[in-house]
């Protein structure tokens, strides 16, 4: 599996401890910035691994920043992209069942280390459902 991995300053921790912990599970990384704690945009990040995502170059993509919130509406101006702030388990499981989300967005300011961590694993290790009922109602945002 390639992952793209994304992070504004806000994000820029959790995102060396989401590689490191990819890494561990032999996950390719395509690291999309920043790359040092100094101030920066998020919309160009969540951007670039948008495209990385719907070009098809990579599998999914995980984007962090303060709170997610910023990376996860500049991730959803994409076409094609289905970006899902997750602050808890459940919410990660059922959107990768319900809807496809292929990229994550997570808050460094919100959700602490560990869960942020349990998070990551059970959003990559869920499968999509392909129920009739959330493929129709995927294609209709489409
Ligand atoms: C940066 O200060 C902060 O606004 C950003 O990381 C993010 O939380 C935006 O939604």
């Amino acid at each position: 599996m390639k992952i793209a991995l994304g992070a504004d300053h806000g994000g820029f921790n959790y995102k060396n401890k989401i590689k490191e912990y990819l890494s561990s599970i032999g996950v390719e990384v395509v690291d999309a910035g920043t790359f040092s704690a100094d101030s920066c945009d998020y919309p160009e990040i969540a951007q670039k691994v948008g495209n990385f995502v719907v070009s098809g170059e990579v599998e999914k993509g995980i984007l962090v920043c303060g709170t997610g919130i910023g990376m996860s509406i500049a991730a959803n101006k994409i076409k094609g992209i289905r970006a899902a702030l997750c602050s808890d388990t459940f919410s990660a499981r059922l959107t990768r069942q319900h809807n496809n989300s292929n990229v994550l967005c997570l808050g460094e300011r919100v959700t602490g280390e560990g869960l942020m961590l349990d998070i990551v694993k059970i959003w990559l290790e869920t499968p999509f459902s392909n129920e009739e009922r959330h493929l129709r109602r995927i294609n209709s945002i489409e």
